[in-house]
């Protein structure tokens, strides 16, 4: 009986559906509105059971489909412990999640068979590895025993990154009957190529990758991230740039390139996430007013929150060419007598022994300092009444003088209090104790570039060495809401698939620095013409030297340094009128497309009949929902380029069963251009 490929199903698996590690939790996250509102209950995401999460994300609901109750039932028959239920975030999808730690009893089992079916070997202590295999066994199996009860609709199994992709080539080698689409975004290989110190880009096209993974002690894993990329009937990749690396390390060119996109949400008044910039920076105030104690004595009202943040990547995520970029702008502001000051924010995580004592003193005696100026100001109020209340128009009652406000007994409370703000030491560049202090990279840089928080330094270092959230005693603040309160992110990677904390500044009208090696930056440099004016800075590290990158860095900082309040406020409004570019409603079609691109390599013949249909179907779908940023003169686009535009599933690709994405003209591969059927963008 032949399966109905127009309603299909869609199971969506990835270690981080409702288990945050990185990027990949965002896209699943934010991107659940759009697809549920295309396949309602006919959805459901596939993930890994973390106990520690788990009952804060999802609430458990007996299935109502009875095919996916009865293959859930018999697979906890045997042992398998499952959650199923809604995960709670925004259009509260199905969710599924696996607990691997309760099959790993068949783990040697399932080694030997991936190595008798697939050739791929798995050491004996890799956890990450054990867990994937055991994940990945799991959902083939689910996936299996699912198409074998439920027999009339088509199901599209989406899987993203090597650690969710192992179930394709068992969906493949088992003739399982689902079609499979496989996103990467990043390659094992190219993360660590990059990590070290390797010429990446320009030597793309040369690394002997076996061998490459071999010296790295991944080779098992690339074979998993090689094989799932190879068995998947569609591939995919989230941005150009990624295109190109997936070519060369994989040795499969991408269907198509499916720009990661955001919930956008926008506010009825401009004023709103202006205001939201204000109250937020207001909190990261009382943390520098704390932070700085007996050194505070620069100008708030005067000072410029920078920071970068992600997963401590160091090289990767350019926090070298940062500290470096800081240490000369701080020259810079120090040369030409600058009243600005700009502290510098650093969140990453890394393994430390709780918070300095440093840390948390700082906050604690400007806090006692101000509860102590709050009682004296009461004190003084009701004093001050008293005496008003009390005035008869006679000299028996004086009018209240100021030095009769403040007792004597205040001001010796007072002065306790600001003595105890004297400090002897400089304040701490890290908020945390460090595991590893000495050997830290981005400590031992900011030692190097001797950027130690002195009173004559223009330029102010924090290091906050985990994520944030708002319960933290020293920066309580959610993610979100610090980035609001700053002034600019600066974001220099070398290395980065897409990169959302960029895109992430964007949609909150904060202005960042990215790079061309970003995909993010590329993204909107394809469809913006002068990015920077819209507070969208891109550093060229592919073209030009490392020296040359950091000094553009830094220019671009000090220039920053020099608008003036207006000027950033102007800027912000500009920055959040690109969100619709980021927007799922918009990007989300993508998605949609490499969907319909799988049922037709899975179902040919049931697409074969009815073409005219079809075209239907899919001009429905194109540039759905799309409307360009309805504001006069800025900012002005590359010809007609609109987010559509920039993914690269066609339909004309999906006709003629091609595969390709717009590729990139890089610097020394000019021999490869002949190979892209497309007009090469720069
Ligand atoms: N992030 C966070 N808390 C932080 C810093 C970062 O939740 O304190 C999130 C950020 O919002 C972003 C993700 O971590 O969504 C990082 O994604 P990105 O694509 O930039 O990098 P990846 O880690 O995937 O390489
Ligand atoms: C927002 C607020 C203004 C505030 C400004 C500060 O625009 O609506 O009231 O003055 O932020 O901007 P700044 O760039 O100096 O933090
Ligand atoms: C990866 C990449 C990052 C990207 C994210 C989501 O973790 O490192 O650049 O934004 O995936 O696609």
């Amino acid at each position: 009986m032949s399966r109905d490929v127009h309603n299909p199903l869609l199971f969506e698996c990835a270690w981080e559906v409702a288990n945050k590690v990185g990027g990949i939790y965002t896209v699943i996250k934010t991107k659940v509105p759009v697809t549920v509102s295309e396949y309602g209950d006919r959805y459901c995401l596939i993930g890994p059971l973390s106990y520690k999460t788990a009952p804060m994300e999802v609430e458990a609901e007996e299935p109502s489909d009875p095919h996916l109750a009865a293959t859930l039932d018999a697979m906890r028959a045997q042992g398998v412990k499952a959650l199923y239920g809604r995960w709670l975030i925004e259009g509260a999808p199905q969710v599924l999640l696996f607990d691997t730690g309760s099959m790993y009893s068949r783990l040697d089992e399932w080694k030997g068979d991936l190595w008798n079916l697939a050739g791929i070997p798995s050491p004996p202590n890799d956890h990450e590895t054990n867990e994937t295999i055991v994940f990945g066994y799991l959902v083939a199996w689910f996936l299996g025993d699912y198409v074998a009860r439920q027999l009339t609709t088509a199901v599209v199994a989406h899987f993203h990154e090597w650690q969710a992709g192992l179930a394709i080539p068992l969906c493949r080698k088992r003739h399982i009957d689902v079609t499979t689409v496989f996103t990467t975004h990043a390659t094992l290989l190219g993360r660590y190529l990059c990590a070290g110190s390797v010429d990446f880009y320009n030597n793309l096209q040369y690394f002997d990758v076996d061998h490459e993974a071999g010296k790295r002690g991944i080779y098992h894993r690339y074979c998993i991230e090689r094989s799932a990329t190879h068995c998947a009937d569609v591939f995919t990749t989230v941005s150009h740039i990624t295109a190109y690396e997936a070519e060369h390390l994989l040795k499969r060119k991408p269907d198509g390139v499916v720009p990661n996109g955001l919930n956008v949400v926008k506010f009825q008044a401009m004023h709103e996430f202006q205001n939201r910039h204000a109250t937020s920076k207001a909190k990261i105030d009382e943390f520098v007013r704390g932070h700085f104690y007996g050194h505070y004595d620069f100008d708030l009202d005067n000072t410029l929150y920078m920071f970068t943040a992600g997963r401590y990547e160091y090289r990767n995520k350019g926090v070298d060419m940062f500290i470096e970029a800081l240490a000369r702008l701080n020259y810079q502001l120090q040369k030409s007598g600058s009243a600005v000051t700009v502290v510098a924010f650093i969140i990453m995580p890394a393994a430390t022994h709780s918070y300095t004592i440093e840390a948390l003193k700082g906050q604690a005696v400007t806090k006692q300092l101000r509860d102590t100026v709050t009682e004296i100001q009461n004190r003084i109020g009701a004093r001050l009444f008293e005496s008003a209340a009390r005035f008869h128009g006679d000299s028996t009652t004086p009018l209240p003088t100021s030095s009769a406000m403040l007792s004597d007994e205040d001001l010796v409370l007072l002065k306790r209090r600001i003595f105890a703000l004297k400090r002897n030491s400089l304040p701490p560049i890290t908020t945390h104790n460090m595991a590893d202090d000495s050997g830290d990279p981005i400590l031992s840089q900011i030692r190097r570039v001797r950027l130690f928080n002195d009173s004559s330094d223009r330029v102010k270092i924090v290091f906050h060495p985990d994520f944030l959230n708002s319960s933290n005693p020293i920066l309580g603040l959610d993610y979100e809401e610090f980035v609001r309160g700053t002034h600019l992110g600066v974001f220099p990677s070398y290395y980065e698939p897409w990169g959302y904390t960029p895109a992430e500044c964007t949609v909150m009208g904060i202005p960042s620095i990215t790079t061309n090696l970003s995909g993010f930056g590329c993204f909107m440099s394809d469809l913006i013409e002068r990015p920077q004016d819209e507070g969208c800075y891109i550093v060229d590290r592919r073209s030009q030297s490392v020296e040359d990158a950091v000094q553009q860095l830094a220019n671009y900082m000090q220039e920053f340094t020099s608008k003036t309040r207006r000027q950033r406020i102007n800027q912000r409004n500009r920055v959040e009128r690109l969100s619709p570019l980021l927007d799922w409603k918009n990007l989300g079609i993508e998605y949609s497309k490499s969907r319909q691109l799988a049922l037709r390599r899975a179902y040919p013949d049931a697409f074969a009949s009815n073409e005219d249909e079809e075209e239907d179907y899919f001009g429905a779908g194109e540039r759905q929902g799309w409307a360009a940023p309805s504001v006069p003169a800025s900012p002005r686009f590359r010809g007609t380029a609109t987010p559509g535009d920039m993914g690269t599933l066609t339909e004309e690709m999906q006709r003629l069963e091609t595969s390709d994405y717009r590729g990139q003209v890089w610097p020394g591969a000019h021999e490869e251009e002949d190979s892209y059927p497309f007009p090469l963008v720069m």
